[in-house]
């Protein structure tokens, strides 16, 4: 489970909001692994995470272009990698859909999650709340 922190937070409520959904669903996604052979519901737990991430991404990306983030193409890149990563191994438990596979996401999940939110998200953020002030 990720236990969330503060030094998750970017200051930006949009981004904090996605950011919390996304942690509460990989929790979500432990919780459905801890009950006893409902890979149906692992399976439908991981769509909804796709789904969000890609809608966050999305959001994410929208803000940093806004604000003329210089190394936008780089963050994109990191977020298609995750995508491509996380498509492959979804397929992977599709065709074996076993406990360990989605553990393995699980763990994957997890560590992305915090440390591109830590390491990549951080770096915009100066930018975009900069921004955020200036215009009130
Ligand atoms: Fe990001
Ligand atoms: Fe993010």
């Amino acid at each position: 489970m990720i236990q969330w922190q503060t030094r998750y937070e970017t200051g930006i409520t949009d981004i904090d909001d996605d950011h919390r959904r996304l942690v509460a669903l990989i929790n979500d996604l432990d919780s459905a692994l801890a009950q006893d052979g409902d890979m149906g519901l692992v399976g439908r737990v991981i769509d909804a995470l796709v789904e969000y991430a890609d809608y966050h991404f999305s959001r994410e990306e929208a803000l940093m272009a806004e604000a003329g983030f210089d190394d936008l193409a780089g963050h994109v890149e990191s977020h298609a990698d995750f995508g491509q990563f996380l498509g492959a191994m979804v397929g992977g438990c599709i065709l074996n859909p076993s406990r360990e596979t989605a553990a393995r996401i699980i763990d994957y999940l997890q560590e992305w999650l915090v440390d591109h939110i830590l390491v990549e998200d951080m770096k915009y953020v100066p930018l975009v709340r900069g921004r955020a002030s200036s215009l009130h």
